[in-house]
């Protein structure tokens, strides 16, 4: 290139993301693994499913900035917290992530903290809150995380005395996994499906907690691949399948915007943590001998002060369908996240408690801004900023708008291979 078209592209575009940058999953594995994630079969007390916290009609998140886990009822911004002795206790404590292309290859870390990847440390396969008590046999990276959401007390397990599985979990993590494999394959539709799906597998009594994960694994990695969008077509080489304004943004985003220096790669992500300074609320991760009602990301993981309050890059592909943004979705619109990244300081200050996305539960109102209004604990998060403020007009900022909606894929949004089943073999209900 040379005179007035030179490139204003600084960093160089990565190669286009391809069918071979996924684990390839089996489709019978899948198949059944569909019916696994919308049965609330999986839960302690069969009243949350997978997909209610991960829809495909929301993007495959919630919607809300923090969700409802069980004992809520109803499904995205409709959500409730519930009434009575079921009402939620605890909100969860972060944004439910969208579920786009968790099956590639060069993903090694999950969770907005990092706190599952792929490593050695217990001479199992993955780096994980269950630590040595993990199972092996896992499929991939994606497999190993589906064995948490259902230990989880808030997310599906219920609590101590309410059921089965959330009075073994509280003795130890691994105890809830067989209650919960029994529940599944005496069902006779699902002891079938795993026979015929899984080649180890020659009768029902045999199905563990591993094969049921392995089979939501590769449902979520077959179900939502996503790399048809108009700007992987442009990776491809089609340079008329951005407008105008995506290319303008593309330019910022890879050229004087820095995004590319973090969104980095074919999956727009270094899988690395950052400190951004979101405007805190919730219920935090607290850690033992922790007194504070506080998230500090990645820190929690490792222990080291230098980490605190680091989250993970996302992804970009589909953000513009998984609203609202952040680890805690304190943000809901691309331009209000965007504008967060260029001004911390000055966004955190102009935020508004009213902007979160939380589903009314009076009873906990105590809680949800605790940290937002300490003061000591605002000056300690400020002190953690892993970004530069940058002064970007508002024609650029909507040009970067622009090119992140050019993002959005098409095939799995609209026509996904599996979609939502009519029934599940439970019987139980399906969040549609
Ligand atoms: C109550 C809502 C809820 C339910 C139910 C739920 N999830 Fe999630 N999911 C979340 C939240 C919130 C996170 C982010 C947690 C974090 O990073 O600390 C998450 C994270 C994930 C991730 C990691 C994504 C990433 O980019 O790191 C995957 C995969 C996932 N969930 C799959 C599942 C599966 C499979 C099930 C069912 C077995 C399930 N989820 C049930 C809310 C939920
Ligand atoms: C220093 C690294 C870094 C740079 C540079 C950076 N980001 Fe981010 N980005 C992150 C991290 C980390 C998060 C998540 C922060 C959190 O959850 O606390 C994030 C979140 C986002 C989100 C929200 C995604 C979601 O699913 O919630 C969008 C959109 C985004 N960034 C776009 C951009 C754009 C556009 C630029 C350039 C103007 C940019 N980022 C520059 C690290 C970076």
């Amino acid at each position: 290139m040379f005179g007035l078209s030179a490139p204003a592209v600084s960093a160089e575009l990565p190669p286009p993301l391809k069918q071979d940058d996924f684990i390839a999953f089996d489709s019978k594995q899948a198949a059944l693994g569909q019916l696994l994630f919308y049965d609330k079969i999986l839960s302690g007390n069969r009243n949350i499913a997978c997909a209610t916290c991960h829809h495909p009609s929301l993007g495959t998140g919630d919607r809300l900035s923090l969700g409802i886990g069980e004992g809520g009822e109803g499904l995205g911004l409709q959500r409730s917290a519930g009434t009575g002795d079921s009402r939620i206790k605890k909100r969860i404590p972060r944004n439910a992530p969208g579920l786009w292309n968790l099956g590639a290859k060069e993903l090694h870390v999950l969770f907005h903290d990092g706190r599952l990847s792929i490593a050695d440390t217990f001479e199992n396969g993955f780096n994980s809150p269950a630590e040595e008590w993990l199972p092996t046999g896992f499929n991939s990276l994606l497999a190993a995380q589906a064995v948490f959401p259902v230990t989880a007390q808030f997310e599906m397990a219920g609590n101590p005395k309410e059921n089965e599985v959330a009075g073994a979990i509280y003795d130890r993590i691994d105890n809830a996994w067989p209650i919960l494999a029994k529940r599944v394959r005496i069902i006779p539709e699902y002891g079938r499906l795993f026979v015929e799906a899984f080649d180890h597998i020659d009768a029902p009594e045999e199905v563990t907690i591993v094969e049921i994960a392995n089979a939501l694994a590769a449902f979520q990695a077959v179900e939502w691949q996503s790399f048809d969008s108009p700007f992987d077509a442009y990776l491809g080489g089609d340079e008329t399948a951005l407008g105008p304004a995506q290319k303008r943004g593309l330019e910022l985003f890879y050229g004087k915007a820095g995004c590319s220096s973090c969104h980095s790669g074919k999956l727009l992500s270094d899988q690395k943590f950052h400190a951004l300074g979101l405007p805190p609320f919730g219920p935090g991760r607290t850690r033992s001998f922790d007194p504070m009602v506080r998230d500090v990301g990645v820190m929690g993981e490792t222990d080291r002060l230098e980490d605190a309050y680091g989250f993970r890059t996302p992804m970009l592909r589909n953000v513009e369908l998984t609203a609202p943004y952040g680890h805690n979705g304190a943000y809901p619109t691309l331009e209000g996240i965007i504008r967060h990244h260029l001004d911390p300081d000055g966004m955190l200050k102009a935020w508004k408690p009213e902007t979160a996305a939380l589903p009314q539960a009076p009873w906990l109102e105590a809680i949800d801004f605790v940290v937002w209004n300490d003061a000591r604990e605002m000056a300690r998060q400020a002190r953690f900023r892993d970004i530069e403020p940058l002064s970007l007009s508002n024609a650029e900022i909507a040009d970067l708008v622009a090119f992140l909606k050019s993002l959005t894929g098409s095939q799995s949004v609209t026509s996904p291979p599996f979609g939502i089943p009519a029934t599940v073999p439970s019987g139980l209900p399906v969040d549609r």
